[in-house]
């Protein structure tokens, strides 16, 4: 049955460590699963973006196959969706240069990530500088319209949907302006520490950490210092937030009622919340440990990705090049 095609959907995560966190599943990836059921869904492994961080050629080949292995093992399906690999279509490094041409350097000297470490002193290569370009041609070479992300990524997205109207406005429409899908509830998820989770702050929790290591991070995260008789607000709670994430309305209505009538510990809600995080989190890591031992397969998923991508890419980047004049008008034509 051929499925109607409302819309396409883009989105990526960068190979930037061993494993992807239950920030990027619950604020990301599980949309990916979603969304591919209704919609056609292209999903990237952006190791052009992670080069900005990892500096080792090995490190980025594993931290890819493990992505790819992530992509599979949350059940997307690579028959479906197009899973592939940035780097083998690199017709975006192409147009994220014809983006740069139309693209005030101010807009980019505003970005979180800039402003960040200008704030705190640190030296950034340009690539970091130059990140919501890449990411924006990402998006646009595919013509996508819908972008599942977390909160984090609203502002390249709304710089991804203002180079496209620039562009659209000198040229004509050429890309359609895409919206970003930040879910309200998963937008930001915590880690151990309250803080959003994420790699840089240590914080985060594997989503296919192995029992033991996810058991002593669940045990780290961090509560205030009241008794077990005391009366608790669940909402201010770190790891009523996590369970949330994982359990049904009703035990999560149960959980909150134990916490207001005072008797629940932080202790015993920690051991409640490992318990349905392994219920949850088993097949998965199943799945993917299963995944990630297949690194021929993996490959030739990718690569097969990579193909049917890069029939779009080709593309866009032919009627961009006819707009703005590079490229042979020959080759064009042929
Ligand atoms: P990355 O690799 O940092 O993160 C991947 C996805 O996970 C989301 N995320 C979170 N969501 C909720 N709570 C958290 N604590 C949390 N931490 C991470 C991110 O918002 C992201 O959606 N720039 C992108 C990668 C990218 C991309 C693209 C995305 C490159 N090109 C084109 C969409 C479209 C990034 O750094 O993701």
């Amino acid at each position: 049955m051929s499925k109607t095609i409302a819309k396409r959907v883009f989105s990526g995560v960068q190979p930037s460590g061993t494993q992807v966190h239950i920030g990027n599943y619950f604020g990301a990836m599980k949309h990916f699963v979603e969304l591919a059921k209704e919609h056609e869904t292209i999903i990237c492994i952006v190791d052009l973006h992670a080069l900005t961080s990892v500096k080792s050629a090995s490190d980025l080949r594993s931290h890819s196959a493990s992505l790819a292995a992530a992509y599979l093992a949350i059940g997307i399906d690579p028959r479906q969706a197009i899973i592939f690999r940035q780097s083998d279509v690199p017709e975006v490094c192409e147009l994220a240069w014809y983006l740069a041409c139309h693209f005030p350097l101010g807009l980019l000297e505003r970005a979180h990530a800039v402003k960040d470490a200008k704030a705190k002193n640190i030296n950034i290569n340009s690539g970091v500088m130059f990140y919501p370009i890449l990411m924006a041609a990402d998006i646009l070479l595919y013509k996508a319209s819908l972008v599942p992300v977390g909160a984090d990524q609203k502002q390249h997205v709304e710089m991804t949907r203002d180079v496209a109207e620039r562009f659209n406005l000198q040229f004509g429409s050429i890309f359609p302006v895409p919206e970003a899908l930040i879910t309200e509830e998963t937008g930001v998820i915590r880690g151990i520490d309250g803080r959003k989770m994420s790699k840089s702050y240590d914080n985060f929790i594997g989503l296919f950490e192995e029992p033991s290591a996810m058991r002593k991070k669940v045990m780290r995260i961090v509560t205030d210092s009241k008794s077990v008789e005391d009366v608790k607000d669940p909402e201010q709670c770190n790891v009523f937030q996590m369970f949330k994430l994982f359990a049904s309305k009703e035990a999560c209505e149960n959980l909150a009622r134990q916490y207001r009538e005072g008797g629940m510990g932080y202790g015993v809600a920690k051991k409640e919340l490992f318990d349905i995080m392994q219920l949850a989190l088993s097949p998965f890591r199943e799945k993917y440990n299963h995944w990630v031992s297949q690194k021929d397969e993996l490959e030739d998923i990718l690569l097969d990705g990579a193909k049917r991508a890069r029939k779009i890419a080709t593309q866009t980047i032919s009627a961009v090049r006819l707009t703005l004049g590079t490229g042979s008008l020959k080759a064009s034509k042929t």
